[in-house]
Protein backbone atom coordinates (compact mmCIF):
# COMPACT_ATOMS: atom_id res chain seq x y z
CA UNK A 1 0.00 0.00 0.00
CA UNK A 2 1.43 3.42 -0.87
CA UNK A 3 1.71 5.91 2.00
CA UNK A 4 -1.37 8.14 2.35
CA UNK A 5 0.53 11.26 1.32
CA UNK A 6 1.69 9.46 -1.85
CA UNK A 7 -1.98 8.86 -2.67
CA UNK A 8 -2.71 12.52 -2.14
CA UNK A 9 0.03 13.58 -4.57
CA UNK A 10 -1.32 15.05 -7.78
CA UNK A 11 -1.03 12.81 -10.83
CA UNK A 12 1.22 15.34 -12.46
CA UNK A 13 4.06 17.01 -10.64
CA UNK A 14 3.91 20.38 -12.38
CA UNK A 15 7.34 21.40 -11.13
CA UNK A 16 8.77 18.42 -12.98
CA UNK A 17 6.97 18.81 -16.29
CA UNK A 18 9.24 17.62 -19.11
CA UNK A 19 11.07 20.55 -20.64
CA UNK A 20 10.29 19.53 -24.21
CA UNK A 21 7.27 17.48 -25.26
CA UNK A 22 6.74 16.57 -28.91
CA UNK A 23 3.43 15.37 -30.28
CA UNK A 24 2.44 13.43 -33.38
CA UNK A 25 -1.12 14.67 -33.80
CA UNK A 26 -2.61 11.67 -35.57
CA UNK A 27 -6.10 10.34 -36.18
CA UNK A 28 -8.09 13.33 -37.44
CA UNK A 29 -9.40 11.38 -40.44
CA UNK A 30 -10.44 8.36 -38.40
CA UNK A 31 -12.07 10.58 -35.79
CA UNK A 32 -14.22 12.06 -38.56
CA UNK A 33 -14.92 8.73 -40.29
CA UNK A 34 -16.15 7.23 -37.02
CA UNK A 35 -18.77 9.99 -36.93
CA UNK A 36 -19.74 9.86 -40.58
CA UNK A 37 -18.08 13.23 -41.15
CA UNK A 38 -15.68 14.30 -43.91
CA UNK A 39 -11.95 14.17 -43.11
CA UNK A 40 -11.84 17.96 -43.35
CA UNK A 41 -14.07 18.14 -40.26
CA UNK A 42 -11.58 15.96 -38.41
CA UNK A 43 -8.81 18.38 -39.31
CA UNK A 44 -10.93 21.33 -38.21
CA UNK A 45 -11.52 19.68 -34.85
CA UNK A 46 -7.82 18.87 -34.76
CA UNK A 47 -7.01 22.57 -34.81
CA UNK A 48 -9.23 23.09 -31.76
CA UNK A 49 -7.34 20.32 -29.95
CA UNK A 50 -4.05 21.93 -30.98
CA UNK A 51 -5.13 25.25 -29.54
CA UNK A 52 -6.03 23.60 -26.26
CA UNK A 53 -2.76 21.61 -26.18
CA UNK A 54 -0.73 24.81 -26.49
CA UNK A 55 -2.65 26.40 -23.64
CA UNK A 56 -2.26 23.30 -21.45
CA UNK A 57 1.46 23.02 -22.19
CA UNK A 58 1.95 26.56 -20.91
CA UNK A 59 -0.08 25.84 -17.80
CA UNK A 60 1.87 22.67 -17.08
CA UNK A 61 5.18 24.52 -17.25
CA UNK A 62 6.43 22.81 -20.40
CA UNK A 63 9.00 25.06 -22.06
CA UNK A 64 9.01 23.60 -25.57
CA UNK A 65 6.07 21.97 -27.35
CA UNK A 66 6.69 20.55 -30.80
CA UNK A 67 3.67 19.64 -32.90
CA UNK A 68 3.85 17.53 -36.06
CA UNK A 69 1.39 19.34 -38.29
CA UNK A 70 2.33 18.24 -41.82
CA UNK A 71 4.95 15.73 -42.91
CA UNK A 72 7.11 15.81 -46.02
CA UNK A 73 5.22 12.67 -47.05
CA UNK A 74 1.74 14.15 -46.50
CA UNK A 75 1.93 15.73 -49.99
CA UNK A 76 0.98 12.31 -51.30
CA UNK A 77 -2.60 12.80 -50.06
CA UNK A 78 -5.41 13.82 -52.43
CA UNK A 79 -5.20 17.46 -53.62
CA UNK A 80 -8.51 18.30 -51.97
CA UNK A 81 -7.27 17.24 -48.53
CA UNK A 82 -4.00 19.16 -49.01
CA UNK A 83 -6.03 22.25 -49.92
CA UNK A 84 -8.13 21.84 -46.77
CA UNK A 85 -5.02 21.48 -44.62
CA UNK A 86 -3.27 24.49 -46.14
CA UNK A 87 -6.40 26.60 -45.69
CA UNK A 88 -6.50 25.57 -42.03
CA UNK A 89 -2.84 26.51 -41.53
CA UNK A 90 -3.48 29.97 -42.94
CA UNK A 91 -6.64 30.38 -40.90
CA UNK A 92 -4.84 29.30 -37.72
CA UNK A 93 -2.04 31.83 -38.19
CA UNK A 94 -4.53 34.60 -39.03
CA UNK A 95 -6.80 33.90 -36.07
CA UNK A 96 -4.36 32.77 -33.39
CA UNK A 97 -1.04 34.50 -33.91
CA UNK A 98 -1.88 37.65 -31.94
CA UNK A 99 -3.21 35.66 -29.01
CA UNK A 100 -0.14 33.39 -29.02
CA UNK A 101 2.06 36.48 -29.03
CA UNK A 102 0.14 38.09 -26.19
CA UNK A 103 0.47 34.97 -24.07
CA UNK A 104 4.24 34.87 -24.47
CA UNK A 105 4.55 32.05 -27.00
CA UNK A 106 7.59 32.01 -29.27
CA UNK A 107 6.72 30.32 -32.59
CA UNK A 108 9.38 28.42 -34.48
CA UNK A 109 8.76 26.39 -37.61
CA UNK A 110 10.89 23.40 -38.60
CA UNK A 111 10.86 21.59 -41.93
CA UNK A 112 11.77 22.39 -45.52
CA UNK A 113 10.62 25.86 -46.55
CA UNK A 114 11.78 25.66 -50.15
CA UNK A 115 8.91 25.42 -52.60
CA UNK A 116 6.19 26.28 -50.08
CA UNK A 117 3.13 28.31 -51.07
CA UNK A 118 4.47 31.91 -50.95
CA UNK A 119 1.67 33.05 -48.64
CA UNK A 120 2.42 30.29 -46.14
CA UNK A 121 6.14 31.03 -46.39
CA UNK A 122 5.47 34.69 -45.61
CA UNK A 123 3.17 33.82 -42.70
CA UNK A 124 5.79 31.51 -41.18
CA UNK A 125 8.45 34.22 -41.35
CA UNK A 126 6.08 36.82 -39.87
CA UNK A 127 5.02 34.54 -37.02
CA UNK A 128 8.63 33.81 -36.12
CA UNK A 129 9.63 37.44 -36.38
CA UNK A 130 6.73 38.74 -34.27
CA UNK A 131 7.20 36.22 -31.45
CA UNK A 132 10.99 35.89 -31.47
CA UNK A 133 11.55 37.50 -28.04
CA UNK A 134 8.80 35.58 -26.20
CA UNK A 135 9.95 33.03 -23.67
CA UNK A 136 7.00 31.56 -21.81
CA UNK A 137 6.64 28.63 -24.19
CA UNK A 138 8.34 27.82 -27.47
CA UNK A 139 5.86 26.33 -29.91
CA UNK A 140 7.74 24.42 -32.57
CA UNK A 141 5.58 23.62 -35.57
CA UNK A 142 6.88 20.82 -37.77
CA UNK A 143 5.54 21.70 -41.21
CA UNK A 144 6.65 20.03 -44.45
CA UNK A 145 8.93 18.23 -42.04
CA UNK A 146 10.76 14.94 -42.38
CA UNK A 147 13.51 13.77 -40.04
CA UNK A 148 15.51 12.09 -42.80
CA UNK A 149 15.30 15.16 -45.03
CA UNK A 150 16.38 17.36 -42.11
CA UNK A 151 19.45 15.19 -41.43
CA UNK A 152 20.26 15.12 -45.17
CA UNK A 153 20.06 18.95 -45.31
CA UNK A 154 22.42 19.19 -42.34
CA UNK A 155 24.85 16.72 -43.97
CA UNK A 156 24.72 18.64 -47.25
CA UNK A 157 25.50 21.89 -45.49
CA UNK A 158 28.50 20.41 -43.69
CA UNK A 159 29.71 18.76 -46.92
CA UNK A 160 29.53 22.11 -48.72
CA UNK A 161 31.66 23.73 -46.04
CA UNK A 162 34.15 20.88 -46.14
CA UNK A 163 34.35 21.03 -49.94
CA UNK A 164 35.03 24.78 -49.71
CA UNK A 165 37.90 24.07 -47.31
CA UNK A 166 36.22 25.81 -44.40
CA UNK A 167 35.69 22.66 -42.34
CA UNK A 168 37.91 19.69 -41.51
CA UNK A 169 35.76 16.55 -42.05
CA UNK A 170 37.52 14.95 -39.06
CA UNK A 171 36.02 17.61 -36.80
CA UNK A 172 32.44 16.58 -37.60
CA UNK A 173 30.80 15.10 -34.52
CA UNK A 174 27.26 14.69 -33.22
CA UNK A 175 27.18 18.20 -31.74
CA UNK A 176 28.17 19.69 -35.08
CA UNK A 177 25.48 17.78 -36.96
CA UNK A 178 22.99 18.87 -34.32
CA UNK A 179 23.97 22.49 -34.82
CA UNK A 180 22.85 22.22 -38.46
CA UNK A 181 19.44 20.71 -37.73
CA UNK A 182 16.28 22.80 -37.87
CA UNK A 183 16.00 22.34 -34.09
CA UNK A 184 19.47 23.76 -33.35
CA UNK A 185 19.55 25.31 -29.89
CA UNK A 186 16.45 23.50 -28.62
CA UNK A 187 16.64 20.76 -25.99
CA UNK A 188 15.84 17.24 -27.22
CA UNK A 189 12.28 16.10 -26.50
CA UNK A 190 12.15 13.91 -23.43
CA UNK A 191 8.60 12.80 -24.21
CA UNK A 192 7.06 12.04 -27.60
CA UNK A 193 3.31 11.47 -27.59
CA UNK A 194 1.42 9.96 -30.53
CA UNK A 195 -2.34 9.74 -30.65
CA UNK A 196 -4.51 7.40 -32.77
CA UNK A 197 -3.01 4.14 -31.51
CA UNK A 198 -0.35 3.94 -34.22
CA UNK A 199 3.05 3.10 -32.79
CA UNK A 200 5.55 4.58 -35.23
CA UNK A 201 7.52 7.77 -35.73
CA UNK A 202 6.51 8.50 -39.34
CA UNK A 203 9.79 10.39 -39.92
CA UNK A 204 9.35 12.69 -36.91
CA UNK A 205 12.39 14.03 -34.99
CA UNK A 206 14.49 10.94 -35.80
CA UNK A 207 17.73 12.43 -34.50
CA UNK A 208 16.30 14.38 -31.60
CA UNK A 209 14.24 11.58 -30.07
CA UNK A 210 17.23 9.24 -29.60
CA UNK A 211 16.54 9.02 -25.85
CA UNK A 212 12.95 10.22 -25.72
CA UNK A 213 10.24 8.29 -23.92
CA UNK A 214 7.32 7.35 -26.18
CA UNK A 215 3.72 7.35 -25.07
CA UNK A 216 1.16 6.05 -27.56
CA UNK A 217 -2.40 7.00 -26.75
CA UNK A 218 -5.39 5.07 -28.12
CA UNK A 219 -7.45 8.23 -28.70
CA UNK A 220 -7.62 10.27 -31.91
CA UNK A 221 -6.12 13.74 -31.96
CA UNK A 222 -9.40 15.76 -31.82
CA UNK A 223 -10.12 14.03 -28.47
CA UNK A 224 -6.74 14.96 -26.98
CA UNK A 225 -7.58 17.11 -23.97
CA UNK A 226 -5.94 18.17 -20.74
CA UNK A 227 -6.68 14.82 -19.08
CA UNK A 228 -4.96 12.97 -21.93
CA UNK A 229 -1.98 15.33 -21.72
CA UNK A 230 -1.69 14.76 -17.96
CA UNK A 231 -2.01 11.02 -18.43
CA UNK A 232 0.88 10.99 -20.90
CA UNK A 233 3.05 13.05 -18.55
CA UNK A 234 2.13 10.79 -15.64
CA UNK A 235 3.26 7.79 -17.72
CA UNK A 236 6.48 9.62 -18.55
CA UNK A 237 7.22 10.06 -14.85
CA UNK A 238 6.82 6.33 -14.27
CA UNK A 239 9.54 5.49 -16.79
CA UNK A 240 13.08 4.75 -15.71
CA UNK A 241 15.48 6.59 -18.00
CA UNK A 242 19.02 5.25 -18.12
CA UNK A 243 20.65 6.94 -21.12
CA UNK A 244 22.89 3.94 -21.67
CA UNK A 245 24.02 3.71 -18.05
CA UNK A 246 23.00 1.22 -15.39
CA UNK A 247 21.06 3.47 -13.09
CA UNK A 248 18.03 5.68 -13.50
CA UNK A 249 18.82 9.24 -14.36
CA UNK A 250 16.41 12.06 -14.19
CA UNK A 251 16.22 14.03 -17.37
CA UNK A 252 13.86 16.88 -17.93
C1 LIG B 1 -3.30 13.73 -38.62
O1 LIG B 1 -4.47 13.04 -38.88
C2 LIG B 1 -3.21 15.05 -39.34
C3 LIG B 1 -2.25 15.07 -40.45
C4 LIG B 1 -1.48 14.10 -40.83
C5 LIG B 1 -2.16 16.32 -41.20
P1 LIG B 1 -4.61 12.14 -40.17
O2 LIG B 1 -5.10 12.97 -41.30
O3 LIG B 1 -3.36 11.38 -40.44
O4 LIG B 1 -5.77 11.15 -39.73
P2 LIG B 1 -5.81 9.58 -39.93
O5 LIG B 1 -4.51 9.04 -39.40
O6 LIG B 1 -5.97 9.33 -41.39
O7 LIG B 1 -6.98 9.13 -39.12
C1 LIG C 1 2.17 11.67 -39.22
O1 LIG C 1 0.93 11.12 -39.43
C2 LIG C 1 2.21 13.09 -39.68
C3 LIG C 1 1.45 14.04 -38.89
C4 LIG C 1 0.78 13.77 -37.80
C5 LIG C 1 1.48 15.40 -39.36
P1 LIG C 1 0.57 10.31 -40.75
O2 LIG C 1 -0.87 9.98 -40.65
O3 LIG C 1 1.00 11.05 -41.96
O4 LIG C 1 1.49 9.01 -40.60
P2 LIG C 1 1.34 7.56 -41.23
O5 LIG C 1 1.15 7.73 -42.72
O6 LIG C 1 0.15 6.93 -40.59
O7 LIG C 1 2.60 6.86 -40.86
MG1 LIG D 1 -2.62 9.61 -39.87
Amino acid sequence: MPAPDALAKPVVDYAAAPEHVAVIMDGNGRWAAARGLPRSEGHRRGVAALRQAVRTAGELGIKVLTLYSFSAENWSRPAEEIDDLMALVKQFVREDLDELHRSGVCVRVIGDRSGLDPEIFRMICEAEELTRANDRLTLVVAFNYGGRQEIARAARHLAEQAAAGRLDPMSIDAAMVESQLDTAGLPDPSLVIRTSGEQRLSNFLLWQSAYAEFVFLPIHWPDFDRAAFELAIGEFHRRERRFGGLTARTGS
